[in-house]
């Protein structure tokens, strides 16, 4: 097979980039190792910037979600028992957030290169790169029993965390730069209405809760737990009790519980991987950087880190300029360590940490007393919540 560009990895950052791709005349290839329904069945992020609106807008992707998604205007951020809400839109002149769940961005995103007739090969096993440092970089990959190869002028890794392109970059060129929380996220999706018209971040004594959701319909909420804890240790039950512990009193008095549809436990790590470009191969998304999800940030990064090597291979083919692809790394960590520092700042406020003693208790609360009695701290939250711009 020869394509432009191979794009490995059919998460949200190899469909958007793909379809940016067609959308302006540029061939793709996308190898998944998973099948479509699998990709679908991850539930992850639920929060969207505007940038990332308007880019599913561009790529002929957000029809559902101009009907169907939800604005929110702000958030609450709940500490000794009391909510406190934060207007994003008066803090940032007129900015919001859209809720929209990220197994629906997949679907959109598959729908539109299904409409397309893009080319996603699905169960695509060992995938490995080859001849990066020639001007025919190949892609070599296995399905149904055959060897399978694909020329092309670049590889993009959009693999993921534990995906193959950012190890195929040399020891002696990649820098990696990590922080492991020692704790994780149990979440749990139910068809129960959402206990709160907005989110609310909770910080208690027990440990961090979130009550975040998916429509009108469908509430999707977040405890704190030890990061060796496995799912069957968390009854539904379990779940629902430690949960309401750690609410503010209404909406611990009006939330609807109900069976969990899923559940999953997510561990919480900060993750940069530095060049995200060597010779031919780009990395995007979580392939070269991980923010825990405090602040809703690592579905909106891939999308930033697509933003720019999209116009960086369109500016390429168009008219032959190098620049694009050029400055793509430096342009794309200046913006990632800026949301890593966001995500690890919200995560630092609004955790129980095993390891803090009283004074870093006391400073915690210092800081969120601080937040709230300036505008200036809460306009500075907003900024970075709605996302920086591109
Ligand atoms: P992915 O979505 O990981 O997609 C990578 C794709 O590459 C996958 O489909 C994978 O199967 C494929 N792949 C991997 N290896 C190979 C290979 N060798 N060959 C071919 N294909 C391969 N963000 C938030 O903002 N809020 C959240 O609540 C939140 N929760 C999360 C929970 C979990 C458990 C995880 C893992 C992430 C969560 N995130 C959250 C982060 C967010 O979901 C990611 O930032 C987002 O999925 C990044 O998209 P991506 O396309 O870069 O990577
Ligand atoms: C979610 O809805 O899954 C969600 C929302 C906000 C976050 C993290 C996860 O900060």
């Amino acid at each position: 097979m020869r394509t432009q560009v191979a794009i490995i990895g059919a998460g949200p950052s190899g469909l958007l980039l793909s379809q940016l791709l067609h959308l302006n005349g540029i061939d793709t290839v996308v190898l998944e190792r998973r099948t479509a329904d699998y990709v679908l069945g991850r539930i992850r992020a639920g929060v969207l910037e505007q940038g990332m609106v308007e880019l599913l807008r561009e790529a002929g992707a957000g029809d559902r979600m101009d009907r169907e998604a939800l604005i929110h205007d702000g958030t609450d951020i709940c500490f000794n028992g009391t909510r406190h809400r934060i207007d994003f839109k008066g803090l940032t002149g007129g900015k919001v957030v859209t809720v929209y769940g990220q197994t629906e961005v997949t679907r959109d995103l598959m729908e539109a290169r299904a409409a397309m007739d893009g080319q996603l090969v699905y169960e695509a096993a060992d995938v490995a790169i080859h001849e990066l440092d020639t001007d025919r970089p190949r892609l070599r990959y296995r399905k149904d029993g055959a060897e399978h190869e694909v020329r092309c002028d670049y590889v993009v890794g959009c693999d993921g965390f534990h995906g193959i392109s950012r190890r195929t970059i040399p020891d002696t060129v990649l820098r990696t730069y990590e922080r492991v929380y020692p704790f994780g996220w149990m979440g749990l999706l139910s068809a129960t209405p959402p206990v709160s018209e907005e989110l609310i971040y909770v910080n208690h004594d027990r440990g961090f809760a979130l009550c975040s959701m998916r429509s009108a319909s469908r509430s999707r909420y977040y405890v704190q737990c030890p990061a060796d804890d496995k799912v069957d240790d968390w009854s539904d039950d379990r779940f629902w009790a430690e949960l309401i512990a750690r609410l503010p009193p209404d909406a611990a008095e009006t939330i609807v519980t109900g069976a969990s549809l899923e559940k999953t436990i997510a561990p919480l790590r900060s993750f940069v991987a530095e060049p995200m470009r060597y010779q031919r191969l780009f990395l995007a998304g979580d392939s070269a950087h991980i923010v825990p999800p405090t602040g809703a940030k690592g579905l909106n990064l891939a999308a930033s880190d697509i933003h720019y090597l999209s116009r960086a291979l369109i500016d390429f083919y168009k008219s032959g300029s190098t620049e694009g692809i050029d400055t793509y790394s430096d342009t794309c960590l200046a913006r990632v360590w800026k949301a890593e520092r966001f995500s690890w700042w919200m995560t630092m406020l609004l955790h129980r940490f095993p390891e803090a003693s009283d004074f870093d208790r006391k400073i915690q609360n210092a800081e969120l007393e601080y937040l709230m009695s300036s505008e200036v701290a809460m306009a500075s939250l907003a900024e970075n919540y709605v996302g920086l711009p591109y």
